[in-house]
């Protein structure tokens, strides 16, 4: 699948049927399963009816619903893609599962701890499937790394560091001031808005489930009176350190960084890194080569897998029709998504727990154990 010229799954007659809630983001998942053999868009729903029709036409979606719970009354609809604001995520997916439908949920899974018991429960006794959205993991540019750090290249891993920034003025500048990134009563959170980008990705690449955390804001706030600098240390069960960085205030370009830290070698991604479309630069450093004085520069696609590039390229690169493809082969083959509900507890717990360290001031929060 990922990574081969071909990404088209199993036949149209055997499609699963998508419903899309909240038509902002959910319109790269949209388009993300328009793409693939293995399933149909067959309905969307937005509380905004007039967005819901502008997209349906723009996209050739047969029908639209004008609630949520019109759609999950649907028995034709197998599959939800979940893209309200961060702070519905829970809820709605808990929604669909109760009504017998698998979920592709957008980061955050939620944010609660209960939210996230309640989805790993439904999963279970109903045998449905859920997929957190965090498509960075299928980021060309860490693919080869990911594979390097899983065959021991860089021997034990013992430190690594994740960083989500960019500055929120380039996402709301277009939007109603009351819209809900930056409504006083719903703002979006650093560790569960971009964090998960951060986290979750972190901790794969590791190989790692964190354990404890400890956690400081930035006392600045944003022009909306919203915290916008969060900086996150985590204790894996293995006994290496993490950290990461959260960040909507910088004045700087869009940037997801990452760095592994081995025994045998080391791994840094660039800070200047371009766009979904470009090429990025991967620094390299292994025991092999001790001595060197500078790092091993390594070009590759940035977001984006070039043997589907070339035909498609969505907002994100080709990363959500990669994860789009990873969701329907897990329901298909019956098997778990690389991103299941405790898969992804784990990481959204993370994000909690600093959470609530860096609201009380700082101090050790210990994360659940999903297992
Ligand atoms: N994975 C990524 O890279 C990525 C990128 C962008 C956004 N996101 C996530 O996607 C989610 C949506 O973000 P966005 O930028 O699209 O926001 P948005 O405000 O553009 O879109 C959200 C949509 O949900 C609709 N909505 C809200 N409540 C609803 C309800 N109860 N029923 C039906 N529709 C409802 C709104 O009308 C709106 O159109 C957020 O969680 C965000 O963090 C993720």
């Amino acid at each position: 699948m990922a990574g081969s010229a071909s990404y088209h799954g199993t036949a149209k007659s055997s499609a699963i049927r998508v419903g899309v809630l909240g038509l902002g983001q959910g319109r790269s998942h949209l388009r993300a399963f328009q793409l693939l053999d293995g399933a149909t868009v067959a309905a969307v729903c937005d509380r905004d009816e007039r967005l819901a029709e502008r997209v349906a036409h723009e996209f050739g979606v047969k029908t639209r619903f004008p609630t949520y719970e019109a759609m999950l009354d649907d028995p034709a609809i197998d599959l939800i893609v979940v893209a309200t604001p961060d702070h519905l995520h829970g809820r709605h997916a808990i929604m669909a599962l109760e009504a017998g439908k698998h979920v592709l949920s957008e980061i955050p899974m939620a944010t609660t701890l209960a939210e996230c018991n309640r989805i790993i429960e439904l999963t279970d006794r109903h045998g449905l499937k859920y997929h957190m959205g965090n498509q960075v993991r299928y980021a060309f540019c860490l693919r080869e790394v990911e594979r390097m750090i899983r065959t021991g290249d860089l021997g034990e891993i013992f430190y690594g560091e994740g960083e989500y920034l960019h500055t929120m003025d380039d996402i709301v500048k277009d939007r109603p001031p009351d819209h809900w990134r930056i409504h006083p009563r719903t703002p979006q959170t650093t560790l569960l808005g971009g964090g998960p980008h951060a986290i979750d990705t972190l901790r794969w690449l590791m190989g790692v489930n964190f354990i404890e955390a400890q956690a400081y804001h930035a006392q600045q706030q944003s022009r909306w009176q919203t915290t916008h600098t969060t900086v996150a240390l985590f204790k894996a069960g293995n006994g290496a350190a993490a950290k990461v960085t959260v960040s909507y205030g910088m004045v700087r370009p869009y940037c997801l960084y990452y760095a592994v830290y081995g025994s045998q070698g080391s791994f840094e991604r660039t800070r200047d890194q371009g766009g979904a479309i470009d090429d990025t630069v991967n620094y390299h450093y292994h025991d092999r080569i001790a001595g060197a004085r500078r790092m091993a520069p390594v070009t590759v696609p940035n977001w984006s897998n070039p043997a589907i590039q070339r035909r498609h390229s969505l907002g994100h690169g080709t990363m959500e029709i990669e994860q789009a493809q990873h969701f329907l082969k897990a329901i298909i083959a019956d098997e778990e998504p690389a991103i299941g509900p405790r898969e992804a507890a784990r990481s959204i717990a993370a994000g909690i727990c600093a959470l609530q360290s860096a609201q009380q001031g700082g101090g050790a929060v210990a994360i659940p154990d999903f297992s």
